[in-house]
This record gives C-alpha cells, structure tokens and sequence, in this order.
C-alpha cells in the first residue's frame, strides 16, 4: 500500500483497505499522541495550514500530530491577516504554501477549493474541510473513535443527526460507514436532509438508509449517536437557521430510551443540542473522541511524508 505524497482531499480517495491499515497504524500512534512515547520520523518536514476558516480541533490536532512526530508547522489560521486581505487569489497562495513546506493542509469555506489546490501543489494536499463538501480527515478519526468502542463498524446501528445537509462530516461518515457495512438511520429538520448523492452513494454498497423525524425512535435501538451541529454559516438565510436551531435535543430525558451501551459521537463544536448535563453520562464520547484526531493526523502524516515506520 502507498501513501506517500497522496492527496487526501475525500474518503472517497481510499479504498476499503486503505481505510483499515491507517486505522490500524493509528493504534500505533496513541501512546505517541499522548506524549508517553517520542519520535522524530518527521524531523526537518514542514506542514504549511492553512485556515481559511475557524478551527479549534482539526487545526490544533494537526499541530499537535505534527509536532509529536518531531516535525513543524507554518501557517495561518485567519486570512484576513495574509494578503488574500490584498486580493491574492487561492491558486497564488498555495503556490507559495507549496514552495515554503513538504504537505499543505487546507480548511476553506469554498466547496472544491481543496481539489483546486492540489493543480497548484507539488506537495501533498490534505482538505481539513471544504465548505459543505468533505472532511476526510474527521472522517476518519470518527471511524477510529467507533471501532476503538465497538471493535468493527458493521452491524453497528448508527444515527446521524443535525445538519445533514450542510454538515460536511456527516457526508464522509455516511460515505464511509456504508463502505464498511453500517446500517443509517439519518434524523434532521426537513429542510436539512442528507443530500440525494450522498444516499446515492450508500445505496452502491447496498445500504439502505431510513430516515425518520422522530429521534426517540430512532435513539431506541442505536448503538452509536452522531449528533451534528446546525451550519449556521452555511444558511443563505437567519430566518430559516432560528426556524430549525433547537429543533433537536440530547438530553437525559431521550437517553431514557437508549441502549446501555449507546455512544454518543460530535464533531464539536457543540452549541446547542447536546445539553451538557449529557457529559457526565457513560453515553459521552465527544471528548476522548477529539482526543483521536491527534493519532489520526499522526498515522496520515507520517504515512504521507514519509516517515520511518513506526
Ligand atoms: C466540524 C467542521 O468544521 O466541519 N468541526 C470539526 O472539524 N471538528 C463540525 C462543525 O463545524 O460543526
């Protein structure tokens, strides 16, 4: 299998066994990411981030992965202090991104700005999201968080909620869990349904997936809960975001219907419809599950740039 110098702008780009052996050399890493044991198999590489919209996890994770890995990072995380403020286009400041580092990561509110890079890189390209489109990365850090709890995503009876239209990483995730036999259960506003490519998508791997409006249904026999946050930003209008905000909500009252074993899952950041009462619950992964975005990352790079097998 050969990663080095991929681009990794969809999970659509990785093929099934693709998929296990990162996961599995992400187990790899977890000591590593903890800081319990050192490496350097990155030294003298440069990831260049480039954040073109805000970002706590996926831009500090990937710092982090990168330090612990003994390499270093450059970059900015708003780019109204870059000269995008003086007009420059995309394509000249990856070229420039390209000739500074040896892999670029790229979060721009711009469906497709991650693909249209990679024409103006030599180096690797890795989408830390792209408007609505996709967030490989989360995607698989999502993946690693349910086996590491379930042992094996198929079988699992999975709910995706919230924002399934503008959410990008529930558009990796459903991708992906189908490829690796989940079954689907999508909850969300009318308005905010999983877009028909997407089901499209799941049907080529014979998932057929149900979508229903009342979540204590669909809470009842899941094993994994994938709660999303509404994409305010994403709305071409405030009316329509005030209609649906608040229209679902985790809280210990709907858990009355859960398995004991339920999980819950959020790419955070959470806003409103997880009720924090809900952390204190055994349900609450959330955290330990932002926590995996450091080996993931570590796993990616390193495999991407090159690094000495660890
Ligand atoms: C998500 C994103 O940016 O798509 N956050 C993340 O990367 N963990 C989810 C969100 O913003 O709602």
């Amino acid at each position: 299998m050969d990663f080095k110098n991929r681009d990794v702008i969809s999970i659509k780009d990785f093929s099934k066994e693709e998929i296990n052996y990162i996961l599995n050399y992400t187990k790899k890493m977890v000591p590593y990411a903890k800081g319990e044991k050192h490496t350097d198999i990155l030294r003298e590489k440069i990831l260049s981030s480039l954040f073109f919209e805000p970002s706590t996890r996926t831009r500090l994770s990937f710092e982090s992965a990168m330090n612990r890995l003994g390499g270093r990072v450059i970059g900015f995380a708003d780019p109204s202090a870059t000269s995008q403020k003086k007009g420059e286009s995309l394509a000249d400041t990856i070229r420039m991104a390209d000739s500074y580092a040896d892999a670029i990561v790229i979060r721009h509110p711009q469906e497709g700005a991650a693909r249209l890079s990679t024409e103006f890189a030599e180096s690797p390209v890795l989408n830390a999201g792209d408007g609505a489109g996709q967030h490989p990365t989360q995607c698989l850090l999502d993946l690693f968080t349910i086996i590491t709890e379930r042992k094996k995503i198929k079988g699992n009876k999975i709910v995706l909620l919230g924002d399934l239209k503008y959410g990008r990483t529930v558009h990796s995730l459903a991708y992906a869990l189908s490829l690796l036999g989940a079954e689907l259960t999508f909850v969300s506003p009318e308005s905010l349904k999983m877009p028909k490519e997407v089901i499209n998508e799941c049907k080529e791997f014979g998932v057929e997936p149900s979508s229903i409006s009342n979540l204590e249904r669909a809470v009842k026999d899941a094993d994994v809960l994938y709660v999303t946050r509404i994409q305010k930003e994403r709305f071409p209008d405030a009316e329509e975001y005030n209609r649906v905000v608040g229209m679902y909500k985790v809280d210990i009252d709907l858990l009355k219907h859960a398995k004991e074993d339920l999980i819950i899952m959020h790419p955070l950041p959470r806003v409103v419809e997880i009720d924090p009462e809900v952390d204190k619950t055994p349900y609450a992964l959330y955290f330990k599950q932002a926590f995996n975005g450091v080996p993931v990352r570590m796993a990616l790079l390193s495999l991407i740039l090159g690094g000495k097998k660890l």
